[in-house]
């Protein structure tokens, strides 16, 4: 039997309607390199230690596996429906057809509803699982507000149908968020992102929880097994930063407990990701216990070296040529 750590000693975040999400979650992208049977098996596992957040896609292609697990866990009495955190995301070739990805998601997760609902990206650009980073799709857009508030409004109508409790937004950026906020009528509770020490996107956290809104960090251990078209050679090894390791030996952890009690400590809702039972327990335990020093963290700080990882390249339309037109860089919306 694994370590159980009480639910109860995991830090949580209090959204802005004033409910409550733990701190910590479990990620469920197996990167094309793990399968949808290991990672169910995971989220078993997860539950059992006391893991409560689980972070989700229709396009992780494992929601009917992972539903499964969640609903023996239900049925078997190990956890309560509403002790579960569960999020889900709107995959780029659903925008138009929101309710339906979001009923498909509930049937699959075999759940009424799901806590969080996410828009993934805020193009409705369609690639195929696995292409190549540089194939491009010929119906491939830029942004619009219009288009993105077009999804929004089936985002909120899912909120009046008890279809999800809250929404989300994934990978914007400030001038996005800067158009859209004042067009919700119902507001996103938090924001998925990449973050981990080597990128902290101090611009857009702060924007973020200014605003009120969660921000939910993925790759927060620096996504070591992420796909290899997602490398490139100038990448930043998180947790083989020199400093990071110093920090690891002195809590007599591995790096990613640091890199883990760092986003907490921070503010952001870590979502790591492990298939590996003696990880995935000790990133839940190691956010209950010995935190860092402010000298430690502002050694962490230190450590962002602008390292995006997920440049979203298959999402580009003709003509745009560089990722960085994605991330709107020059403080405006890359038309
Ligand atoms: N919204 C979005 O667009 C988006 C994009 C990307 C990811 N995500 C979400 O974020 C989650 C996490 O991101 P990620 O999976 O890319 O990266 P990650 O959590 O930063 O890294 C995961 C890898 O780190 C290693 N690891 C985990 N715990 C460890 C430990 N205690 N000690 C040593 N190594 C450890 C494992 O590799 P080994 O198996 O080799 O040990 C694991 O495969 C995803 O699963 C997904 O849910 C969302």
């Amino acid at each position: 039997m694994a370590d159980f750590i009480d639910p109860r000693r995991v830090p949580q975040r209090t959204l802005c309607t004033g409910d409550r999400m733990p701190a910590l979650g479990m990620g469920t992208f197996g990167s094309d390199r793990f399968g949808a049977a290991e990672i169910a098996a995971a989220v078993a596992g997860a539950i059992r230690c006391g893991y409560r957040l689980f972070d989700g896609a229709a396009c992780y292609g494992n929601e009917d596996l992972i539903g499964e697990v969640y609903n023996a866990a239900i049925r078997e009495g190990a956890v309560t429906r509403d002790e579960l955190f569960i999020t889900s995301k709107v995959w780029n070739d659903m925008h138009e057809r929101v309710e339906e990805a979001c009923d498909k998601t509930l049937a699959d997760l075999k759940l009424d509803y799901v806590d969080l609902y996410f828009v993934h990206w805020p193009f409705a650009n369609y690639h195929a699982p696995g292409c190549s980073v540089d194939s491009r799709s010929p119906d491939a857009k830029p942004f619009s507000v219009e288009r993105f508030m077009n999804t929004w409004r089936q985002m909120e109508a899912l909120v009046d149908e008890g279809k999800t409790r809250f929404i989300g937004m994934s990978n914007m950026t400030v001038p996005k968020l800067e158009a859209v906020l004042p067009l919700c009528r119902i507001k996103p509770v938090a924001i998925e992102m990449e973050l981990h020490p080597s990128f902290q996107q101090p611009e857009l956290f702060d924007y973020v929880l200014e605003k009120g809104i969660q921000p939910i960090g993925f790759c927060p251990l620096g996504s070591p097994t992420r796909p290899d078209r997602d490398k490139t050679p100038d990448d930043v090894a998180d947790m083989e930063l020199p400093q990071l390791v110093e920090i690891a030996r002195a809590h007599g952890v591995h790096p990613a407990g640091v890199c883990l009690k760092w986003a907490v400590q921070r503010g952001q809702t870590p979502i790591p990701f492990s298939v590996h039972e003696s990880q995935y327990v000790s990133n839940l335990k190691c956010v209950t216990e010995d935190p860092l020093t402010d000298d430690e963290m502002a050694v962490m700080r230190s450590l962002d070296q602008n390292c995006r990882f997920i440049k979203g390249q298959v999402f580009l339309w003709e003509g745009a040529n560089d990722w960085r037109a994605l991330w709107d860089l020059d403080g405006s919306i890359t038309k």
